[in-house]
């Protein structure tokens, strides 16, 4: 039997427009979230399923150029006026949720009015969601931008089926304490509007779990939670990644060519990272271990490249952009002590890279550097592990990243500790290639076994047979 028509939601929608020399192109959208929901088996839905998100282009500009977006989902662009989606975005969303829920509590900017603006934005949304939704619908709404939606979407809609898919960490409730009381309770009832609260790891529910005991008072019994006549289910769902689509990538002639002009231009090993542009991603602590790594070890001095790209992200943000100079310091920093003069240890490139560019870099590297100093997932570590048919490589991994829960043969390491990842990095570039494709096989078999259908459909099942919308008690 097929599926009820499902409902996406979240903030950004697949794609934008990009206008030049008077001509319109359609600009399709980076990022874990897009590329996971575009991913979902829609033959197993009876209609074709509606994405809901904010529009980062006008109205004018939708009516205009909507024939060029692609037809697998109905989409429904919000248009939010820019005031309002600026303090809802760069504020309280990425100033204060963000750095929160990524334990970088001293960097939370909260402004009283920020936090009203994303209760507007997240009002506005309900009110198009409910006049879109049809009886039976199956909505699943994405990520910490809209965690008040499911509670608003309840109090229209009492009989919905509600999931909701956290894509960042839920922190500790020691965390969720230095918000004022009455956005915390706010936050938490949002969350408990839903009947299916899902996230990355066992950790972050726990931590969920704990702040609704702790914050609200309300008791938590086997990752349920009793909210009136309803009960809340909670469930774990690592995101995975189109294993296939990163796997079969390495035969690419376009993916072989860049390869092959990589291997050319960095002889000696290539150490790999890619990022967005983050104080999460832990770009300046790793500079500072390959800095440690050349000093340690100067054996190694002219062996090595570091490629360190790293993508712009949220640059009208003061965090952000002031995070671009320090690490542009710091790669001039360690070229200016290492570089002799035929060899530069860094190459740094802040722009994105295409998708043969990205496979090129992840197959041709000795060693991928992934170091978050936090990280709900981190899906960099699986497409590197994907996108290894050869077999070779090592990848040195954070510890405080949740793809270290499944990816147990990487050299995890602490971030912080620059003498660590500096090991770390002497051992993957040490690592015998039986070692590196012993390891590399392990981490592949799970990430292809749990990819990312297997977690949309997982969580669309889990979610279906959610009993929040029978009344507690009920039939007996
Ligand atoms: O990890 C959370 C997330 O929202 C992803 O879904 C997204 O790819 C990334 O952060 C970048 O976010 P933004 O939409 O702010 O560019």
């Amino acid at each position: 039997m097929k599926n009820n028509r499902l409902v996406i939601i979240s903030h950004r929608l697949p794609f934008s427009f990009k206008t030049e020399n008077r001509e319109t192109t359609l600009k399709p959208s980076a990022g874990g979230l897009v590329t996971a929901v575009k991913s979902l088996d829609l033959s197993s839905f009876a209609e074709k399923p509606v994405w809901i998100g904010c529009a980062d282009f006008t109205q004018r500009t939708w009516d205009k150029h909507r024939g060029l977006v692609d037809d697998s989902f109905e989409y429904v662009p919000i248009f939010i006026d820019k005031q309002s989606h600026k303090s809802f975005y760069n504020g309280f969303s990425n100033s204060v949720l963000w750095p929160l829920f990524h334990y970088f509590s001293t960097y939370v900017d909260y402004h009283h009015e920020e936090f009203k603006a994303y209760q507007l934005v997240n009002e506005t949304v309900c009110d198009r969601v409910v006049e879109v939704l049809k009886p039976n619908d199956l909505i699943w709404v994405h990520d910490y931008h809209f965690i008040p939606l499911p509670q608003l979407i309840r109090q229209r809609q009492p009989d919905a089926r509600i999931g909701y898919f956290l894509h960042i960490p839920f922190p500790s409730y020691e965390l969720m304490r230095l918000l004022p009381s009455a956005c915390r309770t706010y936050l938490l009832n949002g969350l408990l509007g839903a009947d299916l609260v899902g996230f990355h790891t066992s950790d972050y529910c726990l931590h969920f779990l704990q702040s609704v005991q702790m914050a609200l008072g309300q008791p938590t019994t086997f990752g349920r939670v009793a909210c009136g006549n309803r009960l809340v289910e909670t469930g774990v769902f690592p995101i995975g990644i189109n294993y296939a689509l990163y796997n079969e990538a390495y035969h690419q002639p376009e993916v072989v060519q860049e390869r092959e002009q990589l291997l050319t231009s960095y002889p000696g090993k290539l150490i790999f990272s890619v990022d967005r542009l983050d104080y999460t991603k832990g770009v300046l602590q790793r500079l500072d271990a390959l800095e440690a790594f050349l000093n340690l070890y100067p054996q190694w001095r002219e062996q090595i490249v570091f490629l360190l790209v790293v993508i712009p992200s949220r640059d009208e943000i003061q965090r952000y952009s002031e995070r671009k100079q320090m690490i542009e310091q710091a790669v001039g920093r360690i070229n200016g002590k290492f570089a002799t003069l035929t060899w530069l240890p860094v190459v740094y490139r802040y722009a994105p890279l295409s998708f043969p560019q990205l496979l090129a870099s992840y197959s041709a590297c000795d060693v991928a550097m992934i170091t978050p100093l936090r990280d709900g997932m981190n899906l960099v570590a699986k497409e590197f592990v994907a996108s290894r048919q050869d077999q070779r490589g090592a990848l040195v991994l954070s510890e405080l990243t949740g793809a270290a829960n499944e990816l147990g043969e990487a050299l995890l390491v602490n971030p912080l500790d620059e003498y660590e990842v500096a090991e770390g990095l002497k051992q993957a570039l040490e690592m015998p290639p039986e070692e590196q494709a012993r390891r590399m096989v392990a981490m592949q078999q799970r990430i292809a076994f749990y990819d990312v259908k297997k977690w949309a459909s997982d969580f669309i099942q889990v979610l279906l047979n959610a009993q929040s919308a029978t009344p507690v008690g009920a039939g007996k």
